[in-house]
């Protein structure tokens, strides 16, 4: 029976793409299914349980610390409040009734927490974390185990997901299944640019939030960039005082920085901190008058990237980094180097002077790997491990083989990452990704296509891969239509970077392509349940 409706929906769905035109939404959502896929997932047979959401919790019987019981408690909401958009949903499924049919296990009021390792509120998650969970619900065990909160944070969002409405709203169904899940990639990264426009803080908190709905966990903050400069440095207040868009009501404080990591970590979610040098930094000399290179006569620009011969250049870049380690948690920083213009520098007199002095007459890039290996080498002094992107690596700049190169430029990355991890460096790779470049209808197939480890290497130089990011520039992105841009496009990345290599890619087979499109309206529904404004992915549809 369900098959034969399978494939009737199957059938319609390739239809739509002969133009025979018919009413309903063209792709359905799918009822329970994961977003991001797991790695191993066994649907055991037709058997479900009911949720009964008033007497409905999380019952902990391994460690347990105040990261986990919050987690539990959110969960636990989500659960009950399945659904903001239909109020009365609530409210209906509380006299579920589920007593006819044959398949129906019983009520279920628990499910069990298993947390075997230690429980710790002072740890923040890191590159190395361990996400592995399992989530088994059959007739006799309902259980959430892992050894990490980490992985304990991925099974509830898991279990959650597992939950779906009956299509008359009244129950809340869960099949029984046995599911043994972790990550492709340990770095499954969001770019948020807070510079282009301030985006204000609780649409920070939201982002980071919904990111845990897909499983992602590095918040990239690129913080500062040419327009603005909204972190409030204790060193050096000037930089967001006369920096910032508003010096009061456009920054982030470090209270608010410490705020964001916080809720970052209950959530499994590291934040890697950008302050991009020494190209992109415009609005620092605004608080910092001495510190970029002055033009002359170049046209349409006075001043250029930061001035990598003076002193004081180091001195106050040393500095800013100094308390950047001490505000920022994460082990790794990154350290930008993009789109490093040298027009201003080549027009400097005593940028020319010192560079003939110093035997790189000319050569621009050996001023940029004068700058950036000083920086490198302070950061490293600090206990930080760099990231840069790949310009810095491409233009020839003398990088430690530890370092991480950012692969973003979208002409030919499979032949960067070839080269890049040819050198042994690690890498991270963006530029599929890239969520402000726009197409209408369903432009979540190139990002669902793409795959980080396409490239022509070794399988060692495919272990350097460590993963991948969704970079959201805010040109004309802000507060008013962020989430929509995100959402569900990121997660769609994130299904990438967490499920296995052989998920389908969905080019493949239109069989194929309606079963993911279904399972991405469902996550779309889900997130606009759960208060997110996602916007639809394929078409028409419709979420309840
Ligand atoms: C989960 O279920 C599977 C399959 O029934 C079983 O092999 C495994 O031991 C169970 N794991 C836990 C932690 O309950
Ligand atoms: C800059 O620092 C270098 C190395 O410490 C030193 O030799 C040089 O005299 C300094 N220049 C100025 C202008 O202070």
């Amino acid at each position: 029976m369900f098959k034969l409706f399978f494939l009737l929906l199957i059938i319609s769905f390739c239809s739509a793409f002969d133009f025979i035109f018919q009413p309903g939404p063209l792709v359905p959502a799918s009822k329970g299914e994961i977003w991001p896929k797991p790695q191993h997932e066994n649907k055991l047979d037709d058997g479900f349980f009911s949720l009964l959401p008033t007497f409905f919790h999380f019952n902990p019987i391994g460690n347990i610390c105040n990261t986990l019981t919050e987690a539990l408690d959110r969960y636990r909401k989500l659960i009950i409040f399945n659904n903001r958009r239909i109020k009365e949903v609530y409210y209906k499924a509380r006299s579920c009734y589920e007593g006819g049919d044959q398949n129906f296990l019983g009520y279920l009021t628990s499910v069990e927490v298993e947390l075997t390792g230690a429980c710790n509120d002072e740890e923040y998650p890191s590159f190395e974390m361990k996400e592995e969970y399992v989530v088994n619900v059959t007739s006799t065990v309902q259980r959430i185990s892992s050894d990490t909160i980490w992985g304990i944070l991925r099974g509830l969002e898991t279990f959650s997901q597992l939950i779906y409405l009956t299509d008359d709203y009244s129950c809340h169904r869960i099949g029984t299944t046995s599911i043994h899940d972790y990550p492709r990639f340990a770095h499954r990264g969001l770019l948020l640019d807070t510079s282009r426009h301030y985006i204000p803080k609780e649409h920070i908190l939201k982002l980071i939030e919904t990111m845990s709905y897909n499983k992602l966990n590095v918040f990239h903050w690129h913080i500062t960039d040419d327009y603005s400069f909204p972190y409030v440095s204790k060193a050096f207040p000037q930089m967001s005082n006369k920096g910032a868009f508003h010096p009061t009501l456009m920054i982030y404080e470090q209270d608010f920085v410490s705020e964001v990591q916080e809720y970052a970590r209950k959530r499994g979610i590291r934040v890697l901190a950008e302050f991009d040098t020494p190209g992109h930094t415009l609005s620092w000399g605004l608080g910092n008058p001495d510190l970029l290179t002055d033009c002359h006569n170049v046209p349409q620009l006075k001043w250029g990237p930061i001035n990598p011969i003076k002193n004081t250049t180091y001195d106050f870049i040393f500095k800013l980094f100094e308390e950047i380690k001490s505000v920022f948690k994460d082990e790794y920083t990154h350290l930008g180097g993009d789109e490093v213009d040298f027009s201003c520098w080549k027009s400097n007199p005593e940028i020319n002077q010192w560079m003939a002095e110093h035997q790189m007459e000319g050569d621009y890039v050996a001023l940029q790997s004068h700058y950036i290996q000083k920086l490198i080498n302070h950061v490293d002094s600090l206990g930080l491990n760099s990231i840069v992107w790949e310009e810095v690596f491409t233009n020839g700049v003398q990088l430690p083989k530890s370092t991480v190169v950012n692969v973003w430029i979208s002409d030919d990355p499979k032949t960067t990452l070839k080269q890049v991890t040819e050198a042994g460096h690690p890498t991270i790779i963006s530029s599929y990704w890239y969520l402000d470049i726009l197409k209408t209808g369903g432009d979540w197939l190139k990002f669902y296509n793409a795959d980080p480890q396409d490239f022509d290497g070794t399988d060692e130089q495919k272990r350097l891969v460590l993963g991948g990011e969704a970079c959201m520039w805010s040109e004309v992105v802000d507060e008013y239509n962020l989430e929509p841009r995100v959402w569900p496009r990121a997660s769609v990345a994130a299904e990438r970077f967490w499920s296995p290599p052989d998920t389908p890619k969905s080019a493949q087979n239109l069989g194929e392509l309606w079963t993911i499109a279904s399972r991405l309206q469902e996550q779309t529904c889900r997130m606009n349940r759960r208060g997110v404004a996602a916007q639809p992915p394929s078409g028409p549809s419709v979420c309840f």
